[in-house]
């Protein structure tokens, strides 16, 4: 068997950390260089040679220094003649550019899949993609996880036999379903349309929310633009309680507090991205496991899919 060497990049020190821990393998040194004229060199500190070569970074912010970061790293651990070369991407967070909806744009999902395997990625594990066809922009393996697992979990505590699942839009309601079954609950959707990255409208519920507790689930809170719109809506329509689960807690212009001061009961998300913020309302869900599992199973050649169970 090769021996597998982990090393993270600098998006996400705590989540590599704990991943390494439940692998109960070391951590390996990078050196991260910036120079005069802002580029950056990338030294892969412990030996790569016919290693199975294991690279953790989360695209967040910021995401474009992240990508190169991880790019180099690739193309390092490729040069120093790695067996393998598996990129862990927790978010990958170009995933929401999936289409040309508009003229002349770019598709960033699609190129940064190819710059992945350019410098030398030879697989993929990720989670929670924003659409599930992303999958398809990738031309080498990817194992595409998801935290129903463990946001079930989470919600299988509290008293269920009031609630309703509420996906914000009908992209997501699959998911959502499943997540609903997984808790032997109902699901209804949210008929969304997004007009720009600040603005979205949900004009109607599709299924009966009036005096539920709602759990919203979504893929990512960003701005939360989509939650306080649908939160509308759920008022509107006499929803008794609200809870928030959500895989990609970005939480980007003070979204956590703003969240935080609403009516909701409660908000869920996992570690895919460091949080800087803290509140009496959150709880944050490790991946940890679940990568750590994934990424020896990978490693030693077994079948993933009993991570879906
Ligand atoms: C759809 O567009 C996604 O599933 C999320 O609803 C979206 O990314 C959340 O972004 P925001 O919180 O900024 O509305």
């Amino acid at each position: 068997m090769r021996e597998i060497a982990v090393f993270g990049g600098s998006s996400h020190p705590a989540l590599t950390a704990e991943i390494c821990a439940h692998l109960a393998v070391p951590q390996r040194p990078v050196l991260l260089k910036r120079f005069a004229n802002d580029c950056l060199e990338v030294q892969l500190q412990s030996n790569c040679r016919e290693r199975d070569v294991f690279i953790i970074q989360s695209l967040v912010r910021p995401v474009q220094e992240h990508l190169i970061e991880l790019l180099l790293m690739a193309d390092a651990a490729r040069g120093a003649s790695a067996a393998r070369v598996n990129a862990v991407i927790p978010h990958y967070a170009y995933a929401r550019s999936d289409k040309k909806d508009a003229p002349r744009i770019s598709i960033g999902g699609r190129l940064v899949a190819d710059l992945l395997v350019t410098a030398g990625v030879d697989r993929v594990l990720t989670l929670n993609l924003h659409s599930p066809q992303v999958h398809g922009f990738f031309s080498v393996p990817v194992d595409h996880l998801h935290a129903l697992r463990e946001l079930a979990g989470h919600f299988r505590q509290r008293d269920l036999s009031n609630a309703v699942v509420v996906s914000p839009d009908l992209g997501y309601a699959k998911s959502a379903a499943a997540f609903a079954r997984r808790l032997g609950l109902p699901v209804a959707a949210g008929a969304k349309e997004r007009f720009s990255d600040s603005e979205v409208r949900i004009a109607a519920i599709i299924g009966d929310v009036a005096g539920h507790d709602v759990i919203i689930l979504d893929d990512e809170i960003s701005r939360g633009t989509t939650v306080f719109e649908l939160l509308d809506r759920l008022r509107e329509q006499g929803a008794r309680s609200v809870a928030v689960a959500c895989t990609h807690g970005l939480f980007a212009d003070n979204a956590l507090d703003k969240l935080a001061a609403s009516d909701v009961t409660e908000i869920v998300c996992t570690n895919t991205a460091p949080l800087e913020a803290e509140h009496p309302k959150l709880t944050v869900l490790s991946v940890a496991p679940a990568l750590a599992e994934a990424i020896s199973r990978i490693h030693i050649g077994e079948s993933v899919s009993a991570l879906f169970d």
